[in-house]
């Protein structure tokens, strides 16, 4: 009997299981009223006196290794369950927060959008850039109020190097590189040295364009204007141009697009006038032609510049210039689904 007793202890630890039924199993087999181990107290009683003692003993190790065994494969299979458990595949996954595009990027984008439906790519330039890229090609005499400190951010001095005040810098470097016909938007964000409030700042940005061919005229300009205006503000938008002036547009004018709140009625957004002010244009003067390599008894254009701010706030009527840089995510949210 002792060795019998041996050879289960032996047995009992060697024991594995592969599922909760199995544990049970082997928990009857050997633990049950009339399992292996239950069997062996029966015999105890013909054991001889004398060797009661040391069998006693030896049935007491078995009897608890074989419950320490099978309570530690039934504690295995318990922690397996309950990551198993944790591990539902069939579950729908977490729902993931996607970003949402920037109210700006989506005008830049559907700005750019219409107008590359008229034949229009787009260029890029640095932001950090000299004086004659900014100025002296654009036809600015030296004493212009633009350049002065009070307007623009100067890196150095001596020879000027400079934060853009407009993207009208980018067309002079295409224009420098390129022979026409040219037929561009110039993207991008500009810095102007403002007090910053709500409806000025810092830095904005702009999305500018020029076309430069034989015999363009400013009706071509009038025409591509009005698609603009129609495409971006709806089919009833009217514009009127006003005169105006810049230093390398020769007319020049701004733009304005019948109100598309009131739709020119007249409401306190559009002061009552029923119109407002979108964008500066005008016919590329020729001295900015001749300063980039482009002979201008030959050739003539129109440039345009706009504030995608501006743009966006007519859109959307953001009141608030400041809340496009704050990163607020409740105000980004809100234009989750606008185009
Ligand atoms: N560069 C001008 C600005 O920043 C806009 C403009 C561009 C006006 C082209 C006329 C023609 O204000």
């Amino acid at each position: 009997m002792k060795d019998k007793i041996n050879q289960l202890i032996e047995e009992v630890k060697a024991l594995q299981a592969s599922t909760t039924e199995e544990v049970e199993s082997l928990r009857i087999k050997y633990l049950s009223k009339k399992g292996t181990v239950s069997g062996l107290f029966d015999e105890f009683k013909n054991v001889p006196n004398e060797e009661k003692r040391e069998i006693g003993q030896l049935l007491n190790i078995l009897k608890n290794s074989a419950q320490d065994k099978i309570n530690s494969l039934k504690n295995t299979f318990a922690a397996n369950n309950k990551s198993d458990r944790d591990l539902d595949l069939t579950r729908t996954a977490e729902p993931i927060k996607l970003g949402t595009r920037h109210p700006l990027t989506l005008v830049k984008e559907e700005i750019a959008e219409i107008f590359s439906r008229i034949g229009f790519t787009i260029a890029e330039g640095p932001e950090i850039e000299d004086d004659w890229h900014v100025f002296s090609a654009l036809n600015f005499p030296p004493e212009h109020p633009a350049r002065d400190m009070q307007d623009t951010f100067f890196i150095e001095k001596n020879p000027d190097i400079l934060l853009r005040t407009h993207t009208s810098s980018v067309q002079i470097r295409v224009m420098k590189n390129q022979k026409p016909p040219i037929r561009m938007i110039f993207p991008g964000r500009v810095y102007r040295n403002e007090a910053i409030s709500y409806r000025a700042h810092c830095f904005f940005h702009q999305v500018e364009g020029l076309y430069i061919d034989k015999n363009v005229s400013f009706a071509d300009l009038k025409q591509a204007l009005l698609y603009f205006a129609k495409e971006m503000f709806g089919a009833d938008t009217q514009i009127r141009l006003r005169p105006s002036y810049f230093p390398f547009t020769e007319p020049s004018a701004e733009m304005d697009i019948s109100c598309n709140l009131c739709g020119g009625k007249g409401c306190p957004f559009c002061k009552h006038t029923g119109w407002v002010e979108i964008l500066g244009c005008g016919m590329v003067d020729p001295n900015v032609l001749d300063n980039c390599g482009i002979d201008s008894k030959v050739y003539s254009g129109y440039a345009f510049g706009m504030g995608v701010e501006r743009i966006t706030n007519l859109k959307f009527q953001v009141k608030d210039l400041r809340l496009f840089s704050e990163n607020d995510v409740r105000f980004l949210e809100e234009f989750k689904s606008a185009f």
